[in-house]
């Protein structure tokens, strides 16, 4: 299939270009670069010795996105373009409001006018909010608590009403729980800019010394050990669920959620990369950060069941991937 990957420069775009072309589709990228660098597609090109076509385009720029569509005729888009800081998006809500729901409504709209039949979107865990674990998709979503969750609850809604009118078209709505790790190669990975929000590249930054020590957020959650869990994924089979979708889908709207279905506490992913890498991680524990949940893990029975996808990479080679891709940064 001739495939747009819309923000395919970034962390779990430039994968799943690669788990694209290495299933022989053809990409094309669009990318405004806000966070991500030219440079990573040259890696792409590395690993699978193939190339895609590159647009340094904004996706909410209408104009721009017509010319594109009129050039080339995609099989699918994947909606990646998405700014995703949750604390930025409360200092920022209209720039996250804007670039978020927009880029959604504008890659709908081309994919009306062209005739694009598969469009597979990036949602978000966060959209269930509180719920009870695990979470299953037939649930009835709780608030979120910040604007970066509402463009997703958005964008899943803009995209549901798409479908009941258009039902040509195949929809579906991916919720990624905690995607960690790097590529094998250690060529692609995470590298957020300043220091990192995220659990995983704030470990790896400690282990390269980066940070003095990791702080963990709370250990008086009704968990395991008291710390936050959650269900992190290989971002490489991420990636490859997003093949499965464009391969698997009928028409109409169908949610899944990309997750393991395993929960796993903050204190056991230090662990589990102090053992998979060999390396002490300095910790303290500090209190709460505000808007954070005890629990959050998928029920991945759909997903399973109906794209023939399951998450297989496990812990161990999520904490040597990315500790692997961290060590290969310059800085
Ligand atoms: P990322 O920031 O690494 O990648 C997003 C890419 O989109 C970047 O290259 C950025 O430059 C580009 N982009 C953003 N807005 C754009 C626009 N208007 N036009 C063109 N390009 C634009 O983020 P990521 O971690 O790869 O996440 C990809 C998607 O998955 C996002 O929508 C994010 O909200 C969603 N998501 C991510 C996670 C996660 O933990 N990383 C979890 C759930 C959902
Ligand atoms: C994981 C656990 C923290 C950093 C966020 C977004 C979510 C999704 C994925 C996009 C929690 C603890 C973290 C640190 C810590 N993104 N922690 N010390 O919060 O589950 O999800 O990214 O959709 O929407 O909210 O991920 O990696 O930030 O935190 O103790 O320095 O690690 O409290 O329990 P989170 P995270």
């Amino acid at each position: 299939m001739n495939i747009l990957v819309a923000g395919g420069a970034g962390y779990i775009g430039s994968h799943t270009c690669v788990a694209l072309l290495e299933a022989g589709h053809t990409v094309s990228v669009v990318d405004n670069l806000l966070n991500s660098k030219i440079e990573i597609l040259e890696q792409i090109k590395k690993i699978t010795g193939k190339a895609v076509v590159f647009y340094q385009v904004d996706v909410t720029n209408e104009a721009a996105m017509e010319t594109i569509f009129s050039e080339h005729m995609f099989d699918g888009v994947i909606h990646f373009a998405g700014l995703k800081a949750v604390g930025e998006s409360v200092a920022k809500p209209l720039e996250y409001y804007y670039n978020n729901v927009v880029s959604t409504l504008v890659l709908a709209k081309m994919c009306r006018s062209y005739g694009v039949k598969r469009f597979v979107f990036s949602s978000s865990a966060t959209v269930y909010g509180d719920n009870k674990v695990p979470f299953i998709e037939s649930m009835p979503l709780l608030s979120t608590t910040n604007p970066y969750g509402e463009t997703k609850v958005m964008s899943e809604r803009i995209l549901m009403d798409f479908a009941q009118v258009n039902n040509h078209h195949s929809i579906a709505l991916l919720r990624y729980f905690n995607p960690i790790g790097a590529h094998e190669s250690g060529l692609l990975g995470e590298s957020p800019n300043g220091v990192p929000n995220n659990l995983m590249p704030y470990m790896t930054q400690v282990a390269k010394g980066k940070q003095a020590k990791l702080r963990v957020f709370g250990n008086d959650y009704e968990t395991i050990d008291g710390t936050g869990v959650r269900d992190y994924l290989h971002v490489c089979d991420l990636a490859e669920g997003h093949v499965a979708a464009l391969n698997k889908i009928t028409a109409g709207v169908h949610i899944y959620n990309l997750g393991t279905g395993c929960g796993t506490s903050v204190l056991q992913l230090v662990e589990a990369f102090e053992q998979a890498n060999g390396i002490k991680l300095p910790y303290e524990i500090v209190g709460r950060r505000p808007g954070d949940i005890a629990e959050c893990f998928a029920d991945v029975s759909k997903v399973a069941q109906e794209l023939g996808w399951t998450a297989k990479r496990d812990l161990v080679a999520m904490c040597k991937d990315a500790w692997r891709f961290e060590q290969r940064l310059l800085s």
